[in-house]
Protein backbone atom coordinates (compact mmCIF):
# COMPACT_ATOMS: atom_id res chain seq x y z
CA UNK A 1 0.00 0.00 0.00
CA UNK A 2 1.04 3.94 -0.81
CA UNK A 3 1.53 5.06 2.58
CA UNK A 4 0.93 8.41 1.17
CA UNK A 5 -2.36 7.50 0.85
CA UNK A 6 -2.91 7.12 4.47
CA UNK A 7 -3.45 10.56 6.85
CA UNK A 8 -3.09 10.81 10.45
CA UNK A 9 -6.62 9.35 10.99
CA UNK A 10 -5.16 6.13 10.04
CA UNK A 11 -8.29 5.82 6.80
CA UNK A 12 -6.86 4.97 3.52
CA UNK A 13 -8.82 8.04 1.90
CA UNK A 14 -7.63 7.14 -1.36
CA UNK A 15 -8.83 3.58 -1.62
CA UNK A 16 -12.11 5.06 -0.27
CA UNK A 17 -12.33 7.93 -2.63
CA UNK A 18 -11.17 5.26 -5.88
CA UNK A 19 -13.82 3.02 -4.50
CA UNK A 20 -16.41 5.21 -4.90
CA UNK A 21 -15.60 6.50 -8.21
CA UNK A 22 -16.11 3.11 -9.20
CA UNK A 23 -19.54 2.63 -7.36
CA UNK A 24 -20.76 5.88 -9.28
CA UNK A 25 -20.16 3.51 -12.45
CA UNK A 26 -23.10 1.87 -11.52
CA UNK A 27 -25.27 4.59 -10.66
CA UNK A 28 -28.79 4.88 -12.40
CA UNK A 29 -29.39 8.22 -13.15
CA UNK A 30 -31.45 8.76 -16.50
CA UNK A 31 -32.72 12.01 -15.12
CA UNK A 32 -30.31 14.10 -13.20
CA UNK A 33 -27.14 12.59 -15.00
CA UNK A 34 -25.59 12.89 -12.41
CA UNK A 35 -23.70 9.85 -11.26
CA UNK A 36 -22.93 9.38 -7.48
CA UNK A 37 -21.12 7.45 -5.94
CA UNK A 38 -20.76 6.45 -1.65
CA UNK A 39 -18.18 4.53 0.18
CA UNK A 40 -17.41 3.76 3.20
CA UNK A 41 -14.66 2.43 5.70
CA UNK A 42 -16.77 -0.12 8.43
CA UNK A 43 -15.32 -0.58 11.90
CA UNK A 44 -13.86 -3.86 10.92
CA UNK A 45 -12.06 -2.76 7.60
CA UNK A 46 -14.03 -3.62 4.98
CA UNK A 47 -15.46 -0.89 2.42
CA UNK A 48 -18.79 -0.84 1.36
CA UNK A 49 -20.30 1.29 -1.11
CA UNK A 50 -23.44 2.28 -2.50
CA UNK A 51 -24.38 4.48 -5.96
CA UNK A 52 -27.88 6.44 -6.98
CA UNK A 53 -30.78 4.96 -7.84
CA UNK A 54 -33.36 7.58 -9.33
CA UNK A 55 -36.81 7.13 -10.17
CA UNK A 56 -39.63 8.35 -13.15
CA UNK A 57 -41.46 9.49 -10.07
CA UNK A 58 -38.69 12.14 -9.20
CA UNK A 59 -38.53 12.19 -5.44
CA UNK A 60 -38.22 8.34 -4.57
CA UNK A 61 -34.73 8.89 -5.93
CA UNK A 62 -32.36 6.80 -3.36
CA UNK A 63 -28.79 8.55 -2.69
CA UNK A 64 -25.77 6.72 -2.81
CA UNK A 65 -25.75 7.20 1.03
CA UNK A 66 -28.76 5.52 0.83
CA UNK A 67 -27.46 2.14 -0.72
CA UNK A 68 -24.41 2.30 0.66
CA UNK A 69 -26.13 1.93 4.29
CA UNK A 70 -27.93 -0.60 2.75
CA UNK A 71 -25.12 -2.21 2.03
CA UNK A 72 -23.51 -2.24 5.43
CA UNK A 73 -26.29 -3.99 7.27
CA UNK A 74 -26.51 -6.63 4.70
CA UNK A 75 -22.68 -7.48 4.58
CA UNK A 76 -22.42 -7.82 8.42
CA UNK A 77 -23.44 -4.63 9.58
CA UNK A 78 -21.04 -2.57 11.93
CA UNK A 79 -20.60 1.07 11.99
CA UNK A 80 -18.98 3.55 9.50
CA UNK A 81 -15.62 4.86 10.48
CA UNK A 82 -14.97 7.02 6.96
CA UNK A 83 -16.83 7.69 4.26
CA UNK A 84 -15.86 9.67 0.81
CA UNK A 85 -18.84 10.43 -1.96
CA UNK A 86 -17.77 11.00 -5.35
CA UNK A 87 -19.27 12.37 -8.56
CA UNK A 88 -18.32 9.72 -12.08
CA UNK A 89 -16.27 12.28 -12.91
CA UNK A 90 -13.98 11.60 -9.95
CA UNK A 91 -14.90 15.00 -8.26
CA UNK A 92 -16.07 15.22 -4.77
CA UNK A 93 -19.18 15.49 -3.37
CA UNK A 94 -20.95 16.12 -0.26
CA UNK A 95 -23.34 14.35 1.38
CA UNK A 96 -26.68 16.01 1.09
CA UNK A 97 -29.24 16.90 4.44
CA UNK A 98 -30.74 13.81 4.42
CA UNK A 99 -27.80 11.32 3.85
CA UNK A 100 -25.98 13.29 6.67
CA UNK A 101 -28.60 12.37 9.48
CA UNK A 102 -28.10 9.11 7.75
CA UNK A 103 -24.50 8.70 8.56
CA UNK A 104 -24.71 10.19 11.65
CA UNK A 105 -26.84 7.46 12.68
CA UNK A 106 -24.60 4.88 11.29
CA UNK A 107 -21.48 6.31 12.28
CA UNK A 108 -22.15 8.77 14.77
CA UNK A 109 -20.59 12.10 15.32
CA UNK A 110 -16.87 10.82 15.04
CA UNK A 111 -17.45 9.03 11.71
CA UNK A 112 -15.02 11.09 8.85
CA UNK A 113 -16.41 12.54 6.17
CA UNK A 114 -14.43 13.49 3.06
CA UNK A 115 -14.75 17.29 2.27
CA UNK A 116 -13.00 19.86 0.59
CA UNK A 117 -11.46 21.42 3.90
CA UNK A 118 -10.50 17.63 4.30
CA UNK A 119 -11.64 15.29 6.51
CA UNK A 120 -14.38 16.04 9.31
CA UNK A 121 -16.38 14.80 11.63
CA UNK A 122 -19.96 13.85 11.55
CA UNK A 123 -20.19 16.51 14.71
CA UNK A 124 -18.92 18.92 12.97
CA UNK A 125 -20.84 18.38 9.20
CA UNK A 126 -24.55 17.93 11.59
CA UNK A 127 -23.95 20.32 14.69
CA UNK A 128 -26.59 19.60 17.28
CA UNK A 129 -27.96 16.65 15.38
CA UNK A 130 -31.01 14.71 16.53
CA UNK A 131 -29.94 11.13 16.98
CA UNK A 132 -30.15 7.71 18.71
CA UNK A 133 -29.73 9.09 22.46
CA UNK A 134 -32.55 11.68 22.10
CA UNK A 135 -35.22 8.97 22.09
N1 LIG B 1 -27.45 12.39 -4.69
C1 LIG B 1 -26.79 11.43 -4.00
O1 LIG B 1 -26.65 10.29 -4.44
N2 LIG B 1 -26.28 11.75 -2.79
C2 LIG B 1 -26.37 12.98 -2.21
O2 LIG B 1 -25.95 13.16 -1.08
C3 LIG B 1 -26.94 14.10 -2.97
C4 LIG B 1 -27.64 13.74 -4.21
C5 LIG B 1 -28.05 12.03 -5.98
C6 LIG B 1 -29.55 11.95 -5.96
C7 LIG B 1 -29.88 12.18 -7.42
O3 LIG B 1 -29.86 10.93 -8.09
C8 LIG B 1 -28.74 13.03 -7.94
O4 LIG B 1 -27.73 13.01 -6.95
C9 LIG B 1 -29.12 14.47 -8.21
O5 LIG B 1 -29.70 15.05 -7.10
Amino acid sequence: MDNSAVNDSGVDWARLRSAAVEAAASAYCPYSGLRVGAAGLCSDGRIVIGCNVENAAYGVALCAECTMAGQLLLTGGGRLAAVACRGGDGQLLMPCGRCRQILFELGGPDCLVDTPDGALSMRELLPFAFGPDDL
